[in-house]
């Protein structure tokens, strides 16, 4: 548990560890590095030279006080050019955090320099809080008791952000709402990382009864199993879990807010924790990752709980559905025709495009049983195409309305989620045409997200709807200044968090 904090400068610090900026292009040290400089009676100056700092994003470099200041360690820290940004700050922070673990200092301050502007303070606090804490995560979810002892003894504890100018209220509200978002993330993370054998489907919707919970009551959770599916006809998910041992479960998830509702916001998640591909089987090697095909619901239970930590204004309709995509003398074949939740018949061509049958149910469920909806967005571990097209870095998207595809670009890039906007080429409809039922699941080789898209558009109402690829980035390889492990990203969650709240403006 990291606890983090605002000061103000009056206060001295008690934390091992103090972190300056240094800025690109105007690389010297700020004003209040130069007082911790006579502390340290010129050190850190000659440091700054010595090490030729040109502020670049990441740059470090690491003074041990030997007892002329509280703190053990002075850092000096790339930011990058001036003004800080939601970007650089979340960064800094990420950076801060790895410097102060590399040092083996557990507690750390961050000085920032006067003159933040202070329309952009509170979402420069919120990035730095989310930077830090991102930073810090490791999955231990399969760790013995041994190593995540070990591991927890390395973290960072205490965090304090100080800043020359009063933050205020906005500057404490700031801090929490990061605070929210980052365990939201990091949760989305710890879920996606677990293995197919412990994260099942009702892992996964007794996940969504703790949400509720854990929500004091803004959450209800209902969650329906396979009888339930059966009677309201959720055919496309059930198909998908018909070869699978496992239970396969729909959760909806409904937060009303206290205060008067802005907008009524429907959010989708695919939920696959196992896609071994059915009879379509996939390569062992491709296999091997198929335990995150649930990142989208992970998406949208995190986000959830984040919005109802922060008591956003709007109404928020979370459906997911939760299914193991396997082979048995049940499973799907190839050829079947399914009769969907509106009645649509589908061929499946292919029985490793599954998450579409899932999603595709639960757009129609909604488009019934949740109208007036302000917009409906789908999050999904979809298609290997949208991951050749854009790489691990972005999520690839489709929408049916340009003003709900700028605000997702925008809700994205606050959170340092990058979102493409992807075309929904209706040329290409024709590609999922099929001789023996209404659609088929498949659309052939080229252009796999698009048709992916366009397969999903005929489940979908009249509400404004955005379908976001996640296949890339919900576990990207390598790493990054907030990814300091291979693994779950957590992505979508920042995002869909900020799409709220960009209707309660
Ligand atoms: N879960 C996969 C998509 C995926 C691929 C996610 C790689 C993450 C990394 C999805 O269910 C799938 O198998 N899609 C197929 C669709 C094809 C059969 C039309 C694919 O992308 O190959
Ligand atoms: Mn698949
Ligand atoms: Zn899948």
């Amino acid at each position: 548990m990291m606890n983090l904090s605002i000061t103000s400068r009056r206060h001295p610090t008690s934390a091992q560890m103090i972190v300056f900026p240094v800025f690109e292009g105007a690389p010297g040290l700020t004003r209040q590095a130069k007082r911790a400089d006579t502390s340290v009676g010129g050190r850190l100056k000659r440091l700054l030279a010595d090490e030729k700092l040109t502020g670049k994003a990441g740059e470090a470099a690491v003074l041990h006080t030997e007892g002329a200041m509280a703190a053990k360690k002075l850092l000096l820290l790339g930011v990058g050019t001036a003004p800080l940004t939601a970007d650089s700050a979340r960064t800094f922070a990420a950076n801060a955090v790895i410097e102060a673990r590399k040092a083996k200092c557990r507690t750390v301050a961050v000085v920032l320099p006067s003159g933040l502007p202070s329309k952009l303070a509170p979402s420069i606090i919120e990035a730095m809080v989310v930077g830090a804490k991102l930073a810090d995560y490791r999955f231990l979810g399969h760790k013995g008791a041994k190593a995540v002892k070990d591991e927890e003894d390395k973290t960072v504890t205490d965090f304090a952000i100080e800043l020359a100018d009063d933050p205020g209220e906005s500057g404490t509200k700031a801090l929490a709402s990061g605070v929210s978002i980052a365990d939201a993330i990091n949760n989305a993370r710890d879920w996606t990382n677990l293995r197919s054998n412990v994260c099942t489907p009702v892992y996964m919707s007794n996940l969504a009864t703790w949400i509720a919970m854990v929500s004091k009551g803004k959450i209800v959770a209902h969650v329906y199993g396979r009888q339930d599916m059966e009677g309201s006809g959720l055919n496309g998910v059930l198909a998908v879990a018909k070869g699978s041992a496992q239970d396969p479960k729909m959760v909806r998830l409904t937060y009303k807010p206290r205060a008067k509702t802005k907008a009524k916001l429907v959010l989708v998640g695919k939920g696959v924790t196992h896609d071994a591909g059915g009879y379509c089987i996939k390569p062992a090697d491709s296999m091997l990752e198929m335990h995150m095909d649930m990142a989208g619901s992970a998406a949208v239970f995190a986000a959830m709980s984040a919005i109802a930590a922060l008591d956003l204004p709007v109404e928020v309709h979370g459906l997911v559905f939760l299914a193991e995509n396997m082979i048995s003398g049940d499973a799907m074949h190839n050829g079947d025709v399914l009769t969907m939740y509106d009645g649509t018949t589908v061929e499946v061509g292919n029985t490793d495009a599954e998450g579409r049958l899932g999603l595709a149910d639960l757009l129609a469920y909604a488009a019934k049983n949740i109208p007036d909806a302000t917009c409906v967005v789908d999050i999904a571990t979809l298609t290997g195409a949208c991951v050749v097209a854009l790489g691990m870095k972005m999520a690839g998207f489709m929408s049916t309305d340009d003003g709900l595809a700028e605000r997702l670009v925008a809700a994205g890039a606050a959170g340092g989620e990058k979102h493409h906007r992807l075309p929904l080429e209706c040329e290409y409809d024709d590609l999922l045409k099929s001789k023996v039922a209404d659609v088929k699941n498949v659309g052939g080789r080229w252009g796999g997200a698009i048709t992916a898209a366009l397969f999903l558009k005929r489940f979908v109402g009249s509400a404004p709807w955005a379908h976001v690829d996640i296949a890339g980035p919900a576990i990207p390889a390598g790493t990054s200044p907030t990814q300091q492990q291979e693994g779950a990203s957590g992505f979508g969650v920042y995002t869909l968090v900020n799409l709220a709240r960009s209707y309660t403006k």
